[in-house]
């Protein structure tokens, strides 16, 4: 891969290419520093020229590094706001800079697209987690209770779910739905967050987990809230909900994103993958942001070579098997068409 980009675009660390990049620099150099952003900003160049030859955009989700999340991406945000702008796009071609579940959300909902994937390893722990046998077995476990699955599921599970959602909608969509018992599929801890905020419904859960946010306990949020109690701390729904109990505030990536925007406070601790701090950083110079650094290694396989690369040789597009992709669309579109509902 490196040799055959070498060979077809100037990709030495440069800081006359850091220079024509200043503006986009500004927006993270509190966190990337000018010897790195001289190596990445050849990148940036030549994945905005790939862009325009190849009428692409890049769809960036919120736990991209800087250099991809502000260098190169047209679109940012969480599962939710993704999917919504794959039905927008215009383009001929989408990057989906993010891991493997949203590539195929996106070809799902704009099927004439050629969606590329810069990584096809990279997934995710509660995609792995189940399959649709494993919907089949909640179905028969409990009879007539409809199954929402988080959209962090491959297409197979989508299409043998009723409705998905994402961490930004999942009370609401589990709130309107019209049955007593509602099976969440695969993330246990969003579903037991999701219990406590609708205590009207039976909710049960198969057992899924992020690898990255399992990793936070609620110990350690109470030894450093006494440590430094003026810290505002915020959990992602997928953390335990002892962890999110302890928490100032939960919300989906997007969520958090809005909510610090929002409260400015002096010290942040954000409970979810490391990139969300670095990308908002320069943006709120006021904010301290003292958490730990948890990186998803499935997000982390996307890079701006690999995003040059993609564009390079097109690869690799996503395919979903049509009857496939047709039933899934459906649990999507009602997930979007409800959770516009039940907002408005
Ligand atoms: P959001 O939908 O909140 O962006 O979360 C996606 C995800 O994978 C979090 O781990
Ligand atoms: Fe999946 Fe967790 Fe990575 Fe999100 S952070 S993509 S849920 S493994």
């Amino acid at each position: 891969m490196r040799a055959t980009l070498a060979a077809n675009y100037d990709l030495s660390p440069s800081m006359e290419a850091a220079e024509a990049t200043r503006d986009i620099y500004s927006t993270m150099d509190r966190v990337v520093p000018l010897a790195d952003w001289a190596r990445h900003a050849p990148y940036v160049l030549a994945i905005q020229r790939m862009k325009k030859e190849r009428n692409a955009v890049i769809l960036a989700h919120n736990y991209m590094t800087p250099d991809i999340y502000h260098g190169v991406a047209d679109v940012v945000g969480d599962s939710l706001q993704l999917a919504i702008e794959a039905t927008k796009v215009d383009a001929d071609v989408i990057v989906q800079c993010g891991v493997h579940f949203m590539a195929e959300t996106s070809k799902i909902l704009n099927p004439s697209k050629t969606v590329l994937m810069p990584d096809m390893e990279a997934g995710c722990s509660l995609a792995e987690s189940i399959t649709p046998a494993g919907i089949e077995e909640m179905r028969a476990r409990y009879p007539g209770a409809p199954v929402v699955s988080y959209v962090n599921t491959t297409a197979e599970v989508k299409a043998a779910s009723d409705i998905c959602c994402t961490s930004a909608n999942a009370a609401r969509i589990v709130a309107a739905l019209d049955s007593d018992t509602v099976i969440m599929t695969p993330d246990q801890y969003l579903a037991q967050n999701v219990a406590s905020q609708v205590p009207n419904k039976r909710i049960v859960w198969w057992a899924g987990s992020c690898i990255v946010h399992e990793q936070f306990t609620a110990q350690d949020i109470k030894d450093f809230r006494n440590f430094q109690p003026d810290t505002m701390i915020i959990a992602h729904p997928e953390c335990p909900p002892d962890v999110v109990a302890e928490a100032d505030f939960s919300g989906s990536t997007s969520g958090i994103i809005d909510y610090v925007q929002d409260k400015r406070p002096s010290k942040a601790m954000l409970l979810t993958e490391c990139s969300m701090a670095s990308n908002i950083a320069d943006e709120l110079p006021e904010v301290e942001f003292v958490g730990p650094c948890n990186m998803c290694p499935y997000m982390k396989m996307i890079t701006l070579e690999k995003v040059l690369w993609s564009l390079h040789t097109m690869t690799t597009p996503i395919e979903v098997d049509p009857a496939i992709a047709a039933r899934a669309r459906i649990a999507v579109e009602r997930m979007i068409n409800l959770s516009q509902k039940v907002a408005a």
